[in-house]
C-alpha cells in the first residue's frame, strides 16, 4: 500500500502548529512491511532547506492560468525521519521564508498542480493521496475532474481537516486559475459564493477525517459555515484522534530538557527544568508554576489572558509563563504585564522549539483554555512530561483529559472560556500543588498514558482499505 501525503506543513522541516507535528509523525507510524507513506511539500527557504542536501528527481513547468512556472521535485531520503520525503521547489512562489502569506491562493494552487504533474510520471503509483487542510483541498478536486489527470481518477483520496476556521477562501475572479475548473462542475467549488478549498474538499475526497471524534461531531453544529455540508457528507465523515511521536517528545531522551527523566525520576527531573525556567525568567520556583505554549489567537482563549493572569497573580501563590506569538494587541497587553508582576509572571513571545520542550518538562501545570481545539497536542505533550493539564473541554481536549472529580481523572477541566472558569481551574491546580503527594502520584501516572501514534496510525490504515474502489 502506497500511501502520499500532501501538506504544506511538516516537522521537523517547516512548523507552524500541530500540522507539522502530526505530518512528520504519522507516516512514520504508518510504514511498515506493507504499507510505504511518504510525505510531499513545498520547498521553502528555510534552515531545514539550508542545512540539507536534496536530489533533483524531475523538472518540468507548470501552468497557472495564462502564466507558466518552472518547478523540480526534490527528494530527501534521510533515515532518521522514517519516511521519504519530497519537495516542490516552484522558486518564485514557494521558495520564501514563511510558509503561509497573504498569496496563498496562487502558492497552494501551483504546488498542487506540481504535485500531480510530477506523479503522473511517478515510477511508484499511488494507492491513496491522503490531503490535509485547505491548502491542498483542491487535490482530490482536480484528480476527480481534470481530464489530465484520468489515469489517477480512481486513487482513493483522504482529506484529514485540522482546523475548518480556516478555508482558503478566494473569489470567483480567479476561478481559471484552477485546471479543471468548467462551468458545470464550478458549484463543486463554491461555498457561499467564494471559492472554498476545504468545502471542495469535503465534497470530493473519498473520505473525511477530523483530528478528534468529538471535533467532528462539533463541526456538524458550528463549522464556520460548513456545517450543513459537513451533515450532508456524513456518511464518509469520521473523527481519528492525533497521536504524538512516542520518541520526539520522550522526558528520558530528550536533548532539549536541562535534565532528563522518567516515572521513577520525575520529580527531581522536573525540578531541575523548572529551576532553569525560574532562573532564565526571574521566578519563583517555590510557587506552582502555570504555562501557555502556543498561538494567540481568539481560538486559544487568548485575549482573556491579560485580564485572567492579572487575577491570579494578585492572589500571590502561582506563577505564568507563557511562550507564544499572534495578535498584536495581546502580544503588547502580555508583555505590558511584565513590570507589574516582576518574579511571578513573564513572556516570551515569539516561536521557540527548544524552550518550549523546557516548559512542557518544567511548568508545573499547562493552561488551554481554548474556544475551538481540532485536537491539542500540547495537552498530550504535557502529559507525557507529567505536567498536569488544564483545559477547557472541548473537541480533543475533551477527548484526551479526564477531570480530577471523576473516576481515574488525571487533568482539571473546566466549562466555559472566560475569566472566572479559568481562574477557579487555576486555583484548584494550586490546590491539588499544594497537596504534595497527590500532585506526585498524577504527575507518575501520567507520564504512563500512551498517546503514540500507534493506534490512531492503524486507523488510518483501517480506513483506507474500507474505501470501497470504483470499478
Ligand atoms: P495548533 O496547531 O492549533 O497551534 P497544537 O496543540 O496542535 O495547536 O500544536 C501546536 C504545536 O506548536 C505544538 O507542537 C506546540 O508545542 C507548538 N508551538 C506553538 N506555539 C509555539 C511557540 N511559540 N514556540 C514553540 N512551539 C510552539
Ligand atoms: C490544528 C488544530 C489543533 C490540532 C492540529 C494538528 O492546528 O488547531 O487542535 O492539534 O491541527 O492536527
Amino acid at each position: 500500500m502506497n500511501v502520499v501525503h500532501i501538506s504544506a506543513e511538516c516537522y521537523p522541516v517547516a512548523k507552524v502548529g500541530g500540522l507539522a507535528d502530526v505530518v512528520g509523525a504519522l507516516p512514520k507510524y504508518q510504514n511498515n512491511a506493507t504499507v510505504s507513506s511518504q510525505v510531499i511539500m513545498p520547498f521553502y527557504n528555510n534552515k531545514f532547506t539550508k542545512t540539507n542536501t536534496f536530489n533533483t528527481i524531475y523538472k518540468s513547468e507548470l501552468s497557472l492560468g495564462d502564466t507558466s512556472f518552472p518547478f523540480k521535485i526534490l527528494s530527501l531520503k534521510e533515515p532518521l525521519l522514517g519516511f521519504d520525503l519530497f519537495f516542490v521547489d516552484v522558486p518564485e512562489l514557494l521558495f520564501k521564508e514563511y510558509v503561509y502569506s497573504n498569496d496563498d491562493t496562487e502558492r497552494f494552487l501551483a504546488f498542487q498542480i506540481a504535485v500531480l504533474d510530477w506523479m503522473l510520471t511517478w515510477d511508484k503509483h499511488p494507492d491513496y493521496i491522503h490531503c490535509h487542510d485547505h491548502h491542498t483541498g483542491l487535490t482530490p478536486f482536480m484528480l476527480q475532474e481534470s481530464f489530465k489527470y484520468e489515469s489517477f481518477r480512481k486513487i482513493p483520496t483522504i482529506l484529514t481537516i485540522h482546523n475548518a476556521q480556516y478555508q482558503g477562501w478566494f473569489s470567483h475572479k480567479k476561478v481559471n486559475l484552477i485546471p479543471a475548473f468548467n462551468f458545470e462542475n464550478v458549484g463543486l467549488l463554491d461555498w457561499g459564493n467564494n471559492i472554498n478549498p476545504l468545502a471542495a474538499a469535503i465534497k470530493c475526497a473519498w473520505k473525511v477525517t477530523t483530528v478528534s471524534p468529538s471535533y467532528m461531531e462539533e463541526l456538524k453544529q458550528s463549522a464556520n459555515g460548513l456545517e450543513d455540508l459537513l451533515n450532508h457528507e456524513s456518511a464518509k465523515c469520521s473523527g481519528i484522534l492525533n497521536g504524538i511521536d512516542w520518541n520526539v517528545w520522550n522526558p528520558e531522551t530528550d536533548n532539549y530538557l536541562i535534565s532528563n527523566y522518567n516515572t521513577k525520576t520525575v520529580v527531581s527531573g522536573k525540578k531541575e527544568n523548572k529551576k532553569h525556567l525560574c532562573d532564565t525568567f526571574n521566578l519563583d520556583p517555590n510557587k506552582p508554576l502555570f504555562a501557555f505554549i502556543g498561538r494567540l489567537v481568539g481560538e486559544k482563549g487568548s485575549d482573556l489572558f491579560p485580564e485572567t493572569f492579572k487575577e491570579t497573580l494578585e492572589k500571590g501563590d502561582a506563577s505564568i509563563l507563557l511562550l507564544g506569538s499572534g495578535h498584536d494587541e495581546v502580544e503588547i497587553q502580555l508583555e505590558a504585564l511584565k513590570k507589574d508582576y516582576k518574579g511571578t509572571y513573564n513572556a516570551f513571545i515569539g516561536y521557540d522549539e527548544a524552550l518550549s520542550h523546557i516548559i512542557y518538562a518544567g511548568a508545573d501545570f499547562l493552561l488551554m483554555p481554548s474556544r475551538v481545539e481540532p485536537c491539542g497536542l500540547n495537552q498530550m505533550y504535557a502529559l507525557r512530561y507529567g505536567t498536569i493539564p488544564i483545559v477547557r473541554s472541548i473537541g480533543g481536549l475533551k477527548d484526551t483529559v479526564i477531570d480530577i472529580s471523576e473516576k481515574n481523572g488525571f487533568g482539571i477541566c473546566h466549562k466555559d472560556v472566560t475569566i472566572s472558569d479559568i481562574t477557579n481551574a487555576i486555583n484548584r491546580g494550586v490546590s491539588l500543588y499544594n497537596n504534595n503527594n497527590t500532585y506526585k502520584k498524577l504527575s507518575e501516572q501520567i507520564m504512563e498514558i500512551n498517546h503514540s501514534w500507534n493506534a490512531s496510525a492503524k486507523e488510518y490504515v483501517k480506513l483506507y482499505k474500507s474505501i470501497k474502489l470504483k470499478i
